[in-house]
């Protein structure tokens, strides 16, 4: 079997705006930064990856379209559209990859809004609450599914 290590990060909406929003909920960190951070934990696991962020629902779904050849895996923090966004479910069904969700904040313990994910039949984990550290564990949860 071909070694799979690419890991498509994918940002939605509002997540390029990190430095601005509220840092008790979501870190100091600027998206820049957070990227970089990811970078440095997937190269540490000897995986690779590559990032996409958009505030547009269509693009989100249609860089999901485009996947399947690509990508190995995704990390897939989709911002509020995880909330409601029946139409990213649908695409992340379609891209057939394995994903794991994560959220930089603890959604399970703020607004009720956010304790639902429309993502839970279509992703292999989830993790939340634990700032950028989470998307390393999201990463090191991606090499344990490929190496299932
Ligand atoms: C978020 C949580 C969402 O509820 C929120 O709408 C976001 C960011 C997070 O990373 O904690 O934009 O996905």
């Amino acid at each position: 079997m071909t070694m799979r290590n690419r890991i498509e990060v994918m940002h939605g909406v509002n997540l390029d705006q990190l430095g601005r929003r509220d840092p008790e909920h979501y870190g100091g960190l600027n998206f820049d930064r957070l990227e970089q951070r990811i970078e440095g934990f997937a190269r540490e696991l000897g995986l690779t990856a590559r990032f996409f962020q958009t505030n547009s629902e269509e693009e989100f779904v249609e860089h999901l379209h485009r996947l399947h050849d690509l990508a190995d895996g995704l990390v897939i923090n989709p911002g509020a559209w995880t909330h409601y966004s029946w139409a990213i479910h649908d695409a992340l069904e379609i891209a057939a990859l394995p994903a794991v969700e994560v959220h930089l904040s603890d959604v399970d313990t703020r607004e009720a809004w956010r304790h639902v994910s429309v993502l839970e039949e279509v992703r292999a984990g989830k993790v939340s609450g634990k700032g950028v550290e989470g998307y390393r564990e999201a990463l090191a949860m991606m090499k344990q599914v490929f190496g299932s």
